[in-house]
């Protein structure tokens, strides 16, 4: 009786695991369709960034389009996600889990493949997060990406979830104006914060990451001025990763990343702005590989939420607001 139940458990499990299998491997989001990428190839200088990102990264790298017997009629606001430091626009490997979980339970909401975009930047290797920062390159792109998803979609507004490094770049993109760096400057054009409806920013650091004070971390690119440093509020002597994250502990003079500032000094980049973060965010790993691991969690976890704060702008739903 009980080998009865145990094999029929069993078996249901099996049975579970091929079919959880049968839709991972039939579910395939990206790259961008054939349709999207002839519209960016209309202007391949302008577009060069989501362009190379298309070349690069392979299927799992890009997502968004049209197909060729989807009419144009959009019923949502096209949704824009950007991933953060080592990630990736769709599930690469388990470091690198991209936007899969959102794109699939959005899917399931009835958005569909061209209301949802997404593009890969950086390494996708959670090792090399410490030397990536903010860079023109990396602003200047998603800029383009945000104009040329408008114009795709002749979309009069549009919704932008990001998550950590990505949340920097894409309320600066959106915010316009010049960012100055120490070696470079940009200059991203007016705002275009009235094109944008909710932005959902996910596990964001910004006003820079404690990690950073440690000695391991804060000579590295991402904890420098165009990075996460989060300063030492004046304290030169107790300025410890420990003495960051004490609550209590106020700031006297801001000397947190210079590209920080500057986006925190900016204009509102939405109609509705919401932020998701953990609050075990904290217990971060000091080193390189810690890092991003907890907040992907968060991101991974709160694909549910990410829908329902874009369609209603409030946590808990209610009317869902029909757009366009
Ligand atoms: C729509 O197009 C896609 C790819 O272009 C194809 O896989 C699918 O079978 C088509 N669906 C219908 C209903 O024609
Ligand atoms: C990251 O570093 C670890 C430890 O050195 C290594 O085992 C792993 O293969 C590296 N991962 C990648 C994707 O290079």
């Amino acid at each position: 009786m009980f080998h009865l139940v145990d094999s029929m458990i069993s078996y249901r499990i099996l049975i579970l695991a091929l079919f959880v299998g049968f839709i991972a491997a039939d579910e395939q989001f990206g790259p961008f369709t054939p349709d999207f990428v002839t519209f960016l190839n209309e202007h391949p200088v302008r577009n060069e960034y989501a362009i190379s990102s298309y070349k690069e990264y392979g299927p799992t790298g890009t997502f968004g389009g049209k197909t060729d017997n989807q009419t144009m009629n959009a019923i949502h606001h096209p949704v824009l996600f950007v991933h953060g430091n080592s990630d990736s626009a769709l599930y690469f490997s388990k470091d690198s889990t991209g936007w899969t979980n959102s794109v699939r339970y959005f899917r399931e909401q009835h958005y569909t493949g061209y209301e949802l975009y997404g593009l890969t930047y950086g390494s996708r290797n959670l090792n090399n997060s410490l030397h990536n920062s903010i860079t023109c390159r990396n602003l200047v792109g998603i800029r383009r990406f945000i104009e040329s998803i408008l114009s795709y979609t002749h979309a009069e507004k549009m919704d932008i979830i990001a998550h950590s490094m990505g949340i920097s770049l894409a309320r600066k993109a959106v915010q316009g104006g010049t960012v100055h760096m120490t070696e470079d400057q940009c200059d991203l054009g007016p705002s275009l914060a009235h094109r944008v409806d909710s932005l959902v920013a996910i596990a964001g650091a910004n006003y820079g990451m404690c990690l950073c004070l440690n000695e391991v971390a804060v000579n590295m690119p991402a904890c420098g001025p165009e990075g996460f440093g989060p300063g030492t509020c004046g304290r030169t002597e107790d300025g410890t990763e420990e003495n960051c994250r004490v609550k209590e502990n106020s700031c006297e003079r801001d000397d947190y990343s210079s590209v920080l500032q500057q986006i925190n000094k900016g204009p509102k980049e939405a109609a509705f702005v919401a932020s998701l973060w953990s609050n075990s965010d904290h217990v971060l790993g000091i080193n390189n590989v810690a890092w991003g691991r907890t907040t992907s969690l968060v991101k991974d976890l709160t694909f549910a939420d990410q829908f329902t704060l874009v369609t209603t702008h409030s946590r808990h739903g209610g009317r869902p607001r029909r757009i366009y």
